[in-house]
Parts: C-alpha cells; structure tokens; sequence
C-alpha cells in the first residue's frame, strides 16, 4: 500500500525545487523521498530513493510525479543509477538515456605538480565570481551564490592560475569532492596532479573521479 506523500521543509538557497517524501502508512515513518532543483531553465532530479522494503509497489512513481513533474523546465534531467526500477520510471517520465556516466578509481600515486600552476584557496565567504565564470562557460548556467558557499563552506576550494589567468578550479573534500572543471584539456592533467598530492583526500588509499 502507497503511504502518504507530502511536500518537505525548504531548503535555503532560493532556487525553485520539489522535495516530497513518503510516510508509512502505518505510521513507520518515512519510507522514500524524491527532490529535484531548477535553476536557469535546468531542471534536475536530484534524489530519489525509497526503502527496500517498500520498493516496486507504486511509492516511487507518486513521488517522481511530485518531485519531477511533465512541463517544468527547459531542460529535464537527471543522473540515473542502473537500477531497472529507476529506468522504468525515467522513461515514464518522458527522459531517454543520452551518454553513459564513468567512475574511475584507483590507488593514489605521487606527482609533482607543475611549478607553473599557482593555486589558490578559495576561502569560504570569498568572490567566487571567477568559479561561476568558468561553469558558465562550460555548463551554459553557473551555480547560484548560497550553492558555492555551501561548497566553501564544506570542501577545500582551489583557483588555479597560469601567467595570471585562471584556468580552472577544483573543489575536494574527506565525504566528496568536485565540482572539478578546467575548459582547456592541455591545463588538465596539471590540475589534476595538484589535487592528487595533497587536500584532505591525501592518505586515502583510493582516489577516484
Ligand atoms: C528507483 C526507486 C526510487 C523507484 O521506487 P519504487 O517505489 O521501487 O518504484 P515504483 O514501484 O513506482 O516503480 C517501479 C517500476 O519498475 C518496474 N520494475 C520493477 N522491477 C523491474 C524489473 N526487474 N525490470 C523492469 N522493470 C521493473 C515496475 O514494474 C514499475 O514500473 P510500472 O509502474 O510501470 O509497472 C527505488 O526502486 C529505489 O530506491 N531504488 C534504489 C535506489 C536508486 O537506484 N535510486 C535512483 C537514484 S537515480
């Protein structure tokens, strides 16, 4: 049996979203939770989940008509997990697979980092115009000002300049890390060299991307 689906508390950031979740028909609590952002024209699905126990009985698809609604946005996407359920619904909800998403790890090695590269800590609180430069012209949209200070609020920022330009930032925290982007290939093996050594990663015995 479906539980009741209602609309959560608000996140700060101003940026227009649905986050429903699914309560326990028998009063269990919370048994799924769906949550999508939109920001100019991009509309994301972000979450979605809902409990093992409760899972192919009809929870999520309540959720997703909430949560991701037909009509919204520009642009609807989302980045989906390999779960048939999960496809199902996607294609339900009128999305169709563009390109397959990697994750590549491996033991940490050392690297020099380029003597030309000079790094930069982005602080928390600091101008962080030049990072939403940079996403701007390579996503189209940049990130609203609460989402980058909630980044420098939670992972160690870099800027990096070359002869006095930036080319490119990198964000690295112990429980995630990223936004990484660098828009000339050439400057990114030597940012990614930079980041390898050092930050709070430094000493895992896996580093991926
Ligand atoms: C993805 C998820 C949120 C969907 O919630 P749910 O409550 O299980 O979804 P629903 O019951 O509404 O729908 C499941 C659909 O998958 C279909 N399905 C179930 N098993 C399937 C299978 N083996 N092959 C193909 N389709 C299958 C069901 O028939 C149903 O589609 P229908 O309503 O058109 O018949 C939930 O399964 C989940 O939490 N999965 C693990 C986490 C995850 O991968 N989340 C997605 C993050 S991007």
């Amino acid at each position: 049996m479906v539980g009741g689906v209602r609309a959560a508390a608000s996140v700060p950031g101003g940026t227009r979203r649905e986050w429903w979740v699914a309560e326990d028909p028998e009063g269990n609590g919370l048994i799924g939770y769906a949550r999508s952002i939109e920001r100019g024209g991009l509309f994301e699905l972000t979450e979605f989940f809902v409990k093992p126990s409760a899972q192919s009985r009809g929870v999520g698809r309540a959720l997703l008509e909430l949560a991701f609604p037909q009509g919204r946005g520009e642009v609807r996407s989302i980045i989906a997990t390999a779960d048939v359920r999960a496809q199902a619904r996607y294609y339900a909800a009128g999305t169709a697979a563009r390109f397959p998403f990697f994750t590549l790890a491996r033991e940490p090695m050392s690297a020099e980092p380029a003597t030309s590269l000079e790094p930069m800590r982005i602080e928390a609180g600091a101008d962080a115009s030049a990072v939403t430069q940079i996403e701007r012209s390579v996503l189209g949209y940049p990130r609203v000002d609460a989402e980058v200070r909630w980044l420098t609020e939670r992972r160690e920022g870099w800027l990096y300049r070359r002869d006095g330009r930036v080319i490119g930032f990198a964000f690295v925290g112990t429980r995630g890390s990223g936004p990484v982007a660098v828009p000339d290939p050439a400057d990114q093996p030597d940012i990614l060299a930079a980041r390898r050594g050092s930050g709070p990663r430094a000493g895992r015995r896996e580093a991926g991307a």
